[in-house]
């Protein structure tokens, strides 16, 4: 089987799906179910599962976004925060917690954000958390709508009565049930899905969403990609060309 979920590319041959050889497209395969990895010179993926790229992003740039984007963004539609609405992301300095934040702002919520670390505090402020905080007892007592947990916070508390929850790490088992409280919760997975890799193109090339690279390896290079993802403390994506 091959590795990697992401990739930003250049269609060389669309069949009948209705891209065109030499279009700039990016896509997610989800590769642990169907071992269909990206991490090749040359990928076959279904069309449903691939979207036009951002104009305004690079091809290293925009291969950071299909798997941490669509799981921010189709988890926040299981939370279905409105505008004016009070989120928490916990982990909002991540892949997933960055982008998370920067859509759900695009949406018109009022995020508040739990980091790890003090250098993360920043990143937050700048894309428009209003609340940052590296203490989870910081955080109001059952003020939040909804929260998006990317780390296994388990900030059951925060959660209003009747809101929701959501995590992504499924690594840390389920979300405690809150049923008795009203608040629904679940453990969300990403899916492929090009119509919503559409949706943060547009986000992105109207500017509303912004795209982080700390360095781009060639193939040749892939175990130094490897050591340095392995060294940890990144706030960007490593990406590698082939
Ligand atoms: N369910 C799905 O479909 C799905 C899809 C994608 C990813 N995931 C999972 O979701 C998780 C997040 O992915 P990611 O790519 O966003 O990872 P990431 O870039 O490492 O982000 C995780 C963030 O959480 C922070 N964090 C960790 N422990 C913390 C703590 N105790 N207090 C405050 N912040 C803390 C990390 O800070 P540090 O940098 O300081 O550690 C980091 O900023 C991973 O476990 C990944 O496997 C699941």
């Amino acid at each position: 089987m091959t590795l990697g979920w992401d990739l930003a590319g250049i269609v060389v041959d669309g069949g009948s799906t209705g891209l065109r050889a030499g279009e700039r497209v990016i896509a997610m395969s989800h590769q642990l179910s169907s071992g269909r990895g990206t991490w090749a010179d040359l990928v076959s993926l279904p069309a449903h599962a691939v979207a036009a790229a951002p104009r305004s992003a690079s091809l290293a740039e925009a291969a950071t976004l299909p798997l941490p984007g669509l799981t921010a963004w189709q988890t926040l539609d299981w939370l279905a925060v409105k505008a004016g609405e009070r989120l928490l992301i916990a982990g909002a300095a991540g892949a997933v917690g960055g982008l998370a934040l920067q859509i759900a702002r695009a949406r018109g919520a009022r995020v508040d954000a739990l980091v790890s670390r003090d250098v993360q505090v920043a990143f937050a402020r700048d894309h428009g958390a209003d609340l940052v905080t590296t203490d989870g007892h910081a955080l109001e007592d059952r003020g939040y709508d909804a929260v998006f947990d990317t780390f296994g916070a388990f900030v059951m508390e925060a959660v209003a009565d009747g809101g929701r929850y959501a995590s992504i790490a499924t690594q840390a088992g389920p979300v405690p049930d809150l049923s008795s409280r009203g608040v629904r919760t679940t453990v969300n997975q990403v899916r492929e899905d090009g119509a919503g890799l559409n949706e943060l193109t547009k986000l992105v090339d109207s500017g509303s969403l912004q795209l982080r690279v700390h360095s781009t390896y060639g193939l040749q290079r892939i175990q130094a990609a490897h050591a340095r993802f392995l060294q940890g403390g990144l706030a960007e994506k490593i990406t590698v060309v082939f």
